[in-house]
């Protein structure tokens, strides 16, 4: 029997569906047939780079294409409960960029659309199908690293704040936390086996709302970048700190900003387990481009009273292509999605809303 070929239509026409969305399904052997978008040059323009077919400045009529089967939600963050709820209603498998929602509420109604809809959502948590998380994740699963007990994360830039939408509370939710540290939340607590959480400590600053530094060239929304929008507006964090406790004891440190006067951009994972400690680190300094470290893992412990170190390479995969193509394969031969990342998603999404409330009332609070 030949699979049939998945049909899929992309709803906001902007960078991460240009960069990452499109091609990926492209390259994953879906076929994309319809796009929306409200800015009309943009729609075109991407549709005729693509060679898309159908074109809709109103993403309920490509919902009403009955020829696609799946979509994905690459708009502000606004927007990503009400299109995902829309699309399951619709019948149509939702791949929804991160992060999930603005809060946990309108998360939860995500999750449970898609379970009245007998729908696949699945969140673009790119970070999970990294070379070098999967592999950790392979030898936590093989038990070499023990129970994981505490982990040390972050996702820090040093100047990296994105311009337009990312900035303005009422269409992102937040700053850094739910941009960025949304990625390496959901990486942890994957890693560790997707522990219950149940309290946060948290503090959020801002400091750089407007910084001017030569050369370096945040990421843009569409908007900014075609000159429809100044991007100065800035209601948001730059940068926040969080101490995470889940049910079963084990607990997290977090810290993610968006300009901090640190000596470079990093993503690290320091996971500490009762037989071995796991490390990802990806270390990039400004102005440089290149990035140091990725490409390996690190492990520690002991062997034969010795203490002992291993340095693992790992491939360098492009993770959205990645991710992508896990959809497009879910779809494909129907098997049921084992890293469940909307239901994750929900919890991912609670930890968030308590770092927030934790930061501005100045207490521990409870993740409900
Ligand atoms: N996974 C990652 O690493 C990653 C990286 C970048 C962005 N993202 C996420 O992708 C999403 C989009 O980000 P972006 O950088 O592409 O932003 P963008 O501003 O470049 O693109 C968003 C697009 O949505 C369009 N849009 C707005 N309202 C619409 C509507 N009602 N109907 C149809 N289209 C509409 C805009 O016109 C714009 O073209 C965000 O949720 C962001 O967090 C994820």
């Amino acid at each position: 029997m030949v699979a049939k070929n998945v049909r899929v239509g992309v709803i906001g026409a902007g960078l991460i569906a240009q960069v990452a969305h499109i091609p990926a399904y492209i390259e994953a052997g879906a076929e994309v047939i319809g796009i929306s978008d409200i800015v009309e040059s943009r729609l075109k323009q991407v549709a005729k780079k693509f060679s898309i077919s159908k074109t809709y400045t109103n993403y309920k009529d490509l919902l009403a294409n009955p020829d696609i089967d799946a979509v994905s939600i690459c708009t502000p963050n606004y927007l990503h409960a009400q299109m995902t709820i829309d699309a399951l209603n619709a019948g149509k498998a939702v791949l929804c960029e991160k992060p999930m929602a603005m809060n946990s509420r309108e998360a939860q109604s995500m999750f449970e659309a898609s379970q009245k809809a007998g729908k696949l959502l699945m969140m673009g948590f790119s970070n999970r199908f990294r070379g070098d998380a999967q592999k950790l994740k392979q030898f936590i699963d093989e038990g070499k690293l023990g129970k994981i007990y505490y982990a040390k994360v972050g996702y820090m830039r040093r100047r990296g704040t994105p311009k337009g939408w990312f900035t303005v509370k009422k269409e992102s939710g937040g700053g850094p936390v739910i941009d960025i540290g949304v990625h390496v939340i959901d990486l942890t607590r994957y890693l560790m086996g997707n522990p219950k959480p149940v309290s946060v400590s948290a503090s959020t600053y801002k400091y750089f709302p407007d910084y001017r530094i030569d050369g370096v060239y945040p990421w843009e929304s569409s908007d900014v970048k075609e000159g429809l929008r100044d991007g100065k507006e800035n209601d948001v964090e730059d940068l926040a700190n969080a101490f995470i406790r889940f049910e079963d004891g084990s607990t997290v440190f977090v810290e993610t900003s968006w300009a901090a006067n640190i000596e470079a951009d990093r993503f690290y994972i320091d996971l500490l387990g009762t037989k071995m400690g796991g490390r990802i680190d990806s270390y990039n300094p400004i102005h440089k481009g290149s990035k140091n470290n990725e490409g390996s893992i690190f492990l520690y412990g002991e062997e034969m009273n010795s203490l002992v170190n291993y340095e693992v390479k790992t491939p360098e995969v492009r993770s959205h292509f990645e991710e992508v193509r896990y959809f497009v394969g879910l779809l494909k031969d129907g098997k049921p999605d084992s890293l469940e990342t909307a239901k994750n998603g929900v919890e991912i999404q609670k930890i968030l809303d308590a770092i927030y409330k934790s930061a501005e009332t100045g207490k521990e609070a409870t993740v409900k």
